[in-house]
């Protein structure tokens, strides 16, 4: 086949996993901004090359003209979440979607491949607009933790330099460090909530100081500077006592302030 004729089968998947990859991001946003723990932790998103397209129809004995039947990873999601716990949580999240039709799923967390490897797939059913209208298309998901994404890198790689021929050694290394993850995976269940109250009051942390910041800018322009400069230091002293409440309190105070000043400066 054509370059030219790649591009145009290629172009609709492209635009599916940009499309996904801002969807599953935007989902981390709106947590935050509701200040919720995220499930999601990082995503990632490829298509396939044109070379690898290739080798697999070849391995799986498929036509040129059923490839896009055929092949279901051409459009490429990775989900990364911090904890197992997480995956039912983006599962769900995909399957309440409109805009996401989810036609097949495998359960490698519950199911661990021979290899040890270990991830949730899905296949979805994606809609993209083209110039020629509507077209649908499959993407695969993988979702796994940090943790399995760490040990599918580092065996992945060692594949790709052994092929068929891994060494009985190797890969009895590769099912016990599998063991491992597991385990691991499962101990850091077990501190989750203490690991996501930590990680909640860092972000309200974070976002009340952007808007004590903001607050302090727009009186800036507003107020007497000495008393900015005043309001400046005393938002220092408080932040560096670390105590959310406190710095709540201060903010509530500031905007008390600052609606003063808009009121007077509306007059
Ligand atoms: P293919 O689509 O031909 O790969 O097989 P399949 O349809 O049975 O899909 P499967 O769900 O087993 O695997 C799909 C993808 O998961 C692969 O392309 C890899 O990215 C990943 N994967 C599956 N098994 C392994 C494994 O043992 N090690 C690593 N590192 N990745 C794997
Ligand atoms: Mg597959």
């Amino acid at each position: 086949m054509e370059i030219q004729l790649w591009r145009q089968i290629l172009d609709p998947y492209a635009l599916a996993v940009d499309e996904l990859v801002l969807k599953f991001n935007h989902i981390i946003r709106e947590h935050r901004a509701k200040h919720m723990y995220p499930p999601i932790e990082q995503v990632n998103g490829r298509v396939k090359t044109i070379s690898s397209i290739l080798e697999k129809a070849q391995k799986k004995k498929i036509e040129l003209d059923e490839i896009e039947n055929e092949i279901d990873d051409i459009a490429g999601i990775r989900i990364i979440c911090q904890f197992v716990e997480d995956i039912d949580r983006v599962v769900q999240i995909i399957h309440d979607r409109e805009d996401m039709e989810v036609i097949e799923e495998k359960n490698y967390i519950a199911d661990r491949k021979e290899s040890g490897y270990s991830s949730y797939h899905m296949i979805i059913s994606y809609v993209v607009q083209t110039i020629d209208g509507p077209k649908k298309i499959n993407a695969e998901i993988q979702i796994r933790t940090l943790a399995m994404n760490f040990w599918a890198t580092i065996e992945h790689s060692l594949q790709y330099k052994y092929k068929e021929n891994m060494p009985p050694l190797l890969r009895e290394k590769l099912w016990s460090a599998s063991e491992a993850i597991v385990l691991l995976d499962s101990e850091m269940s077990s501190v989750r909530s203490e690991i996501m109250d930590a990680q909640n009051s860092f972000q309200r942390k974070a976002n009340i100081t952007a808007d004590i910041l903001n607050n302090i800018q727009n009186l800036y322009n507003l107020a007497n500077k000495r008393e900015v400069v005043k309001i400046q230091d005393e938002f220092l002293k408080i932040y560096r006592l670390d105590d959310l409440s406190k710095l709540e309190n201060f903010n509530k105070q500031l905007d008390v302030i600052s609606e003063g000043y808009r009121a007077q400066s509306l007059k």
